[in-house]
């Protein structure tokens, strides 16, 4: 279920860049408004509650300050997954790659061994969908851990790229508490209609 409050601080601060970038800057990944983040935790809350959510996962960096929101209302860990070019030295790790479309590079990422294990239970959480890649990489490292990937909470999804239906179409739970689904530099943005 989308968020009005967020849709409507998008609608007031969000500024539409060429490229389909949606920038949210002010508020969300740059500068960060602590408040709205903590009533957007406690929405990925609302939603996940009955899971059983025993850790969250998010990558570096702007996941971390959204996990960390909800974790506090979920009272579990969050991990965030490392972006490193030295595989080499990492360790007892598990590793994916995660190609960035955005930005047009690719990176390894990496989390100790010792904070994912069989048993827990995992919400992915996340600023952006696009592609999907991140949380391709992420539910990876999951499948590696033998642990349980029990949904996927995003703020933003950009509902005209392909990563929601991809990652939807795994079978996974997938939440985003606002889905662009056309913006313009001239008109901003329009949000998905709720069925
Ligand atoms: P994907 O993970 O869904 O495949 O998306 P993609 O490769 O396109 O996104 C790569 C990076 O660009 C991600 O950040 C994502 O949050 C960001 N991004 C994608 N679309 C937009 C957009 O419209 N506006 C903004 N502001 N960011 C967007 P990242 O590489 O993980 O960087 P960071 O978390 O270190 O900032």
């Amino acid at each position: 279920m989308q968020m009005k409050l967020l849709q409507d601080r998008i609608r007031k601060d969000g500024k539409v860049e060429k490229g389909n970038i949606l920038k949210v800057d002010s508020f969300l990944n740059h500068q960060i408004d602590a408040e709205l983040l903590d009533e957007i935790g406690k929405e990925f809350h609302r939603q996940f509650a009955d899971r059983g959510v025993s850790k969250i996962l998010t990558i570096e960096a702007s996941g971390i300050a959204i996990a960390i929101a909800a974790a506090r209302y979920f009272r579990c860990p969050v991990v965030f997954a490392k972006k490193t070019k030295t595989l080499n030295i990492a360790g007892d790790v598990y590793t994916s790659k995660v190609d960035s479309f955005t930005h047009k590079t690719t990176n390894d990422i990496i989390v100790s061994k010792r904070f994912l294990n069989a048993g827990d239970r995992v919400l992915i959480l996340d600023d952006f969908l696009a592609n999907g890649k991140a949380i391709f990489g992420l539910s990876d490292l999951i499948r590696q851990a033998g642990a349980e990937l029990v949904g996927a909470g995003v703020v933003i999804e950009k509902g005209f790229q392909e990563g929601g239906k991809k990652i939807r179409e795994m079978g996974v739970d997938l939440r985003s508490l606002a889905i662009v689904d056309s913006m313009d530099p001239e008109t901003g943005v329009v949000f998905r209609d709720e069925e």
